[in-house]
């Protein structure tokens, strides 16, 4: 059998996700593996036909392909993303046609799950038989409980390729015609006040659905919009994934990226995120300005803020970029203010951009910033058990910040609770007042609330 490994990490051969495909080719010898590193020369592949025309002969002639990425910023790396891209733009779907297909990812499992069911979800697009994803946190190969896992795994994808076995289609395909957008005239213009209004845009072109919208949100806030381009931010390249920044939050890239970032991003009060659906996600640019703001660690770098996305494609279509925005923003402990698609007629599209507008600026005058939902409170406490244990000596500068930012909000912390837990839990042990709780318990558990509502 003929196994293609198209690895997405911009680590190369130093990969912690290759060595769970290295330990399958070491368990499973008797078939043809090629890997093909495709991250660290992304250019070479995007500027050189003849090396990326190269790649797909040997998807082609293989019997199966296993994708295996890390997790960047809930998806993959800018890098892998540009690939798929390629495949598309160049029309190189039918090499994977047919193909069986399985998705390893490692990764924190901070949204291991949206990296995972993107790549399922391209595997759909490009018509393989998808298999499975196999998706351990980065170190699971170091225990024999897990290494048995990934055996069990590979064993059912080559299982899968003798037995000819199909499996349905779980992402339907996108269906969408795009609409041209026409912006029409802003009746009442907003004043943003002291707020620095910040778009940031991967948009070239201001013809583009995008860049109207991008134009017509400038004019609904008197023209006082900053326009970040991220192609002018001075990023040479993606993020090499090395994670040398976590000692003292600088990038080893010798670029302006991250001063660019710090003096436009940072300062900004209300920010829009505004892109262009390219496959199910925002471009390639999109994401190498999201994998390069790593150099920050793993803390909230734009705290406080009102954001607010812009979005010219199917959005409707792909539930995941609007959850990946969401999660997003929760773990910057800002506020989400709203969507605007170019889906609708222009008409509505200029009413949503002005209700996107009004609600930005009365939430950032009230300082409104929504409670969070499992998105926001999970992926913290991800981060801060990682950061407090495995993660501590090479992200010092994000224990410094959960240090005194009372980021270390251990639950064990709660002394009253523990004692009241500790009592309670003897009184239970007496048969009469554990009845006499157990009948109350309802009414309990709502009593200081009504308390409140009482009194306040
Ligand atoms: C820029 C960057 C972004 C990351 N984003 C995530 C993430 O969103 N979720 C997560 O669980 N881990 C994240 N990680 C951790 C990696 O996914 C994890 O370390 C992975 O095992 C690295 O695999 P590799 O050595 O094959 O590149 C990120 C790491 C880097 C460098």
């Amino acid at each position: 059998m003929k196994i293609t490994v198209l690895n997405g990490s911009p680590k190369g051969d130093l990969s912690v996700t290759m060595q769970y495909v290295n330990y399958i080719m070491k368990k499973f010898p008797s078939h043809r593996y090629e890997t093909i590193n495709i991250s660290p020369p992304i250019m070479k592949i995007e500027s050189d036909r003849k090396r990326f025309d190269e790649i797909i002969s040997k998807v082609r002639a293989s019997d199966a392909v296993i994708w295996a990425t890390p997790v960047y910023y809930l998806l993959v790396p800018s890098q892998y993303k540009r690939f798929i891209e390629l495949v598309f733009e160049r029309k190189a779907q039918g090499a994977f046609k047919g193909k069986y297909a399985a998705v390893i990812v490692t990764s924190i499992h901070f949204f291991d799950h949206t990296s995972r069911n993107y790549l399922h979800a391209i595997c759909d697009d490009l018509n393989m038989n998808y298999v499975g994803a196999f998706n351990p946190d980065m170190f699971d190969l170091m225990s024999g409980r897990n290494r048995k896992k990934l055996e069990t795994f590979g064993a059912a994808l080559f299982s899968a390729v003798e037995t000819g076995a199909r499996a349905p289609r779980t992402y339907p395909p996108i269906v969408y015609k795009s609409k041209q957008y026409k912006p029409g005239p802003v009746k009442k213009p907003l004043d943003p006040g002291g707020n620095i209004v910040a778009v940031i845009t991967d948009c070239s072109d201001p013809n583009s659905n995008i860049g109207r919208m991008i134009e017509r949100f400038s004019r609904a806030m008197s023209g006082m919009v900053k326009i970040i381009n991220i192609t002018g931010m001075g990023a040479k390249a993606g993020c090499s994934g090395c994670c040398r920044c976590g000692l003292d939050n600088i990038c080893i890239h010798n670029d302006n990226f991250a001063e660019a970032y710090d003096s436009q991003v940072k300062t900004a009060d209300i920010i829009i995120f505004a892109g262009t659906i390219k496959d199910r996600y925002f471009s390639s640019d999109w994401k190498l300005f999201l994998d390069r703001s790593f150099y920050n660690g793993h803390v909230p770098m734009l705290p406080d803020k009102q954001f607010g996305v812009l979005v010219s494609g199917p959005l409707g279509q792909v539930p995941a970029l609007r959850e990946m925005c969401e999660a997003m923003v929760e773990m910057q402990r800002s506020n989400l203010a709203g969507f605007v698609s170019d889906e609708a007629d222009s008409a509505s599209v200029d009413t949503h951009i002005d209700g996107l507008a009004k609600k930005l600026l009365d939430f950032a005058a009230a300082g409104y910033i929504q409670p969070q939902s499992f998105l926001g409170v999970g992926g913290k406490k991800i981060f801060r058990d990682a950061v407090w244990g495995r993660l501590r000596f090479v992200f010092q500068k994000d224990h410094e910040y959960y240090r005194t930012h009372g980021g270390y909000d251990f639950p064990q912390k709660d002394y009253k609770m523990r004692r009241l837990n500790f009592v309670m839990m003897l009184l239970t042990k007496i048969p009469r007042i554990r009845k006499e709780i157990r009948k109350r318990i309802p009414q309990e558990m709502v009593k200081p609330l009504q308390n409140i509502v009482k009194n306040k």
